[in-house]
């Protein structure tokens, strides 16, 4: 049984923000801001986590909720969104099949979320659904991630990286991945070892496996055609470019007419 993204639990969760707030800093955010900006209605943020893009997006005014299909990710933004004293909406739900009985004039699914859905079937139900939260001349946002160097994920146990942050407490979480791409089925899967640590010690150990699906450019066009969806484009980065081969991220842009 696949199960995708359904890993951000125990030490992937509380050591979320500690690797990859980092990022958040400047051109991603920004690029939400500006594409919802100037809507009015709410907006919602797929696989929010623990709010890296939401709790700044909300502090810079936007209206915006999110959902989640992990619990203890909505409690850590939670948490933080109190002490920044905001009151987001949260949901606690999963992308392929949530029904939140409203309307949204804009979805993003930032940092390679939609992917994780591993099954075509899936990601087509996750599709119709976002159109059905969409209202008319709603819009949409998806960003996926591009597989480069192939070569590298030939085998298992290709491609191992190591990397390491310190959490607040001092102790030190290292992550150990390593990837394997199917061709066959377009999965990109990653056996990946997080480990915490303290002076030396290991204090715990969590070993899991991701699924990614690898989309190609026509293919991710065609499923959002299927699901509804008009005016697809698709850009490189976050900055509305047409897509080059080297871009490392495919940023998917479509709106819904009923
Ligand atoms: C890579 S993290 C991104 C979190 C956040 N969007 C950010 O940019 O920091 C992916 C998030 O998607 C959530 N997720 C994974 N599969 C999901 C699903 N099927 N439905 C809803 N959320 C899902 C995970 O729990 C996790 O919080």
């Amino acid at each position: 049984m696949l199960n995708g993204g359904n890993i951000y639990f125990g030490l992937i969760a509380e050591s979320f923000n500690a690797f990859h707030c980092a990022y958040s800093s400047g051109s991603e955010v920004n690029f939400y801001k500006r594409f919802l900006g100037y809507k009015e209605g709410p907006a919602l943020e797929i696989g929010c986590g623990t709010g890296r893009i939401l709790l700044p997006l909300l502090k810079a005014g936007i209206n915006i909720e999110g959902i989640d299909s992990s619990q203890e990710m909505l409690d850590i933004c939670m948490k933080d969104a109190k002490e920044l004293a905001l009151k987001p909406n949260l949901y606690h739900a999963y992308m392929q099949d949530f029904n939140l009985e409203k309307l949204y004039s804009a979805i993003i699914v930032p940092y390679c979320t939609f992917p994780l859905l591993p099954l075509r079937e899936t990601a087509f139900s996750a599709l119709k659904a976002f159109y059905n939260h969409l209202e008319p001349g709603g819009e949409i946002l998806i960003d996926i991630f591009r597989l480069f160097n192939m070569k590298q994920y030939a085998n298992k146990g290709s491609r191992l990286t190591t990397v390491e942050t310190k959490l607040e407490d001092e102790k030190i979480v290292r992550v150990t991945t390593s990837g394997w791409y199917d061709h066959l089925e377009s999965l990109l899967y990653s056996d990946i070892k997080y480990e915490l640590l303290q002076e030396g010690e290991l204090l715990n150990i969590r070993e899991t496996q991701l699924q990614a699906r690898v989309y190609t450019r026509r293919e991710i066009y065609n499923l959002l055609r299927s699901a509804g969806f008009t005016n697809i484009r698709v850009y490189g980065n976050y900055e509305y470019m047409p897509l080059k081969k080297e871009h490392r991220k495919m940023i998917v842009h479509a709106s819904v007419q009923k």
